[in-house]
């Protein structure tokens, strides 16, 4: 081989491996948008923040119209949500199940329009959760069977897929990942559910939280659930584990092999860490535990059980935090957002999409910089009441033990709780009285981590920003330039 050629076969290499590099890597972490909020940004303001960050991949909890409409044409691909009141009626009609397609996945798929990628059925977006003890089991396959259809119909049956997000507890954890099996009680379900998912492509899609692992059981070794190595690693056979993640990960492995779909793919549903609520809960473990997920997934490590294979979609929980959404399972569940409210990102994160660091979202428009704050000159012998009525309306989780705002003193905590309430009445006047109590201030009343919010203006329903250039799409036009001209190169050499 003459000189010059060797020196062509190494750039096609080089090329050949940035390809490669560029197809594992691309896109391969998504987020989870939620939007149980008092204070919701307008959708597109949400999606110009998502294609500034460079993620390319959505999950939708429902098929809200406003967010949708907003996707369309962002080159973004969305995972949309069946909610759980619809799946007893498209599970026995397959006429609601087609007008549900056509009214919410058809009506944006055209030219131009959403780049809507999977379809699941939701249940609490779980339905074998073990709470929900049996109930919506029998919905799930009919409620499939029946929407395939009306994809079938719709002739989008090769290109939407079908999916169920599963909680981890459907295949409650023995301690060795090798020992990993589906509930008994659900070994029926499931059989059938990877049946469907393997004869459609589809991925079978797990929701893992190993900070709900450490937050439920003090005996969980805490730097298990991170990514930095652990005192407590896990032996199973040949195999060693040093997190959580690549346990759970692997559990899912062991269940499908012993089903015959050991070589399913898998999604991420779900996963991440919250940043405020609980004592485990903060903004430094939530960054180093996300960071360190994203770089153990976009180095393509894979696990024991699949080396050099990750998972084909991580879905990060959540995109925005949720202030309104139930304190059930405690207060740190309005705060597992990566961005608060308001799209401010909340620490620094490399998405491994191409950004150093997060960026804020742009032209947020807020209400006046103003707060409300306890009139200190007062007699303050009855504020318990109030401040008890404000806090079961808005939302006061940070001032719980373990949140940032914990620390602020008797006045501060009604400060916060008189705040957050007026922020969500969109600073009404009269909700800042609290029986002359409440003053409003211009001043910042926020202390170090805690910070008193200010409300954003909501416009619901309105509808998007429609660019037309995709930020994907023109990667994928890159690409196919470089194809090109490896096959000129080729044809050249020969
Ligand atoms: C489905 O689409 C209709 C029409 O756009 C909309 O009114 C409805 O909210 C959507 N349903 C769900 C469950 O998202
Ligand atoms: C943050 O959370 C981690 C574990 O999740 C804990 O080890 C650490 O002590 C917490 N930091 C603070 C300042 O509370
Ligand atoms: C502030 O409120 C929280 C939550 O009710 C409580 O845990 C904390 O002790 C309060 N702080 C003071 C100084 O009363």
């Amino acid at each position: 081989m003459s000189p010059p050629r060797k020196g062509a076969s190494n750039l096609l290499l080089l090329l050949l491996l940035a390809i490669l590099s560029c197809r594992f890597a691309e896109s391969a972490i998504g987020v989870n948008w939620g939007t149980v909020s008092f204070h919701r940004l307008k959708p597109s303001t949400v999606v110009d923040l998502l294609k500034e960050n460079k993620i390319g991949k959505v999950k939708l909890f429902d098929a809200d119209p406003g967010a949708l409409e907003a996707l369309m044409g962002s080159g973004i691909q969305v995972m949309v949500g069946i909610p759980n009141e619809l799946l007893s009626t498209i599970s026995s009609s397959v006429s609601a199940s087609d007008l549900w397609v056509r009214q919410n996945v058809s009506r944006y798929m055209v030219k131009g329009g959403a780049d809507i990628r999977y379809l699941y059925i939701a249940v609490g977006n779980e339905p074998f959760l073990t709470s929900y003890s049996g109930q919506f089991q029998t919905y799930v396959m009919p409620a499939l069977l029946n929407l395939q259809q009306s994809l079938t119909k719709a002739n989008l049956a090769g290109y939407v897929r079908l999916v169920v997000p599963c909680n981890a507890d459907a295949y409650e954890s023995p301690s060795l990942p090798s020992q990993g099996a589906f509930r008994p009680e659900l070994t029926q379900i499931i059989t059938q559910l990877v049946s469907f998912l393997n004869s459609n492509g589809a991925p079978f899609v797990v929701n893992i939280y190993p900070f709900l692992s450490l937050y439920g059981n003090s005996d969980f070794p805490q730097d298990y659930a991170f990514f930095e190595g652990t005192t407590h690693a896990v032996t199973d056979g040949p195999n060693v584990y040093t997190n959580a993640f690549d346990g759970n990960f692997d559990t899912l492995v062991s269940a499908l092999t012993k089903l015959g779909y050991g070589q399913m793919p898998i999604v991420i549903g779900e996963v991440g860490w919250p940043s405020d609520g609980a004592p485990g809960a903060n903004l430094t473990a939530a960054k180093v535990f996300n960071q360190g997920l994203i770089n153990h997934v976009v180095g393509n490590k894979g696990t024991p059980l699949r080396p050099g294979s990750p998972p084909m979609d991580v879905y990060i929980f959540g995109l925005l935090d949720e202030g309104a959404k139930s304190v059930l399972p405690g207060n740190f569940e309005r705060h597992w957002g990566i961005f608060s409210f308001d799209g401010q990102a909340k620490y620094a994160l490399n998405l491994g999409q191409g950004n150093k660091n997060l960026k804020n979202a742009e032209n947020v428009e807020y209400l006046p910089s103003r707060w409300c704050v306890v009139d200190s000159s007062k007699d303050l012998t009855n504020v318990a009441n109030h401040m008890r009525i404000a806090c079961s309306v808005a939302d006061c989780t940070t001032l719980n033990y373990g949140g940032s705002c914990n620390e602020i003193g008797v006045k501060g905590n009604i400060s916060y709780a008189f705040n957050s309430f007026y922020q969500l009445k969109m600073q009404d006047e009269r909700s800042c009285d609290f029986d002359g109590l409440g003053m409003v201030t211009f001043l910042d009343p926020s202390v170090g981590e805690c910070r008193f919010l200010v409300g954003v203006t909501e416009t619901k329903g309105s509808s998007s920003s429609k660019s037309s250039s995709s930020f994907i799409g023109s990667r994928r036009w890159m690409i196919s330039i470089i194809v090109l001209f490896i096959w000129a190169v080729q044809l050249l050499m020969m």
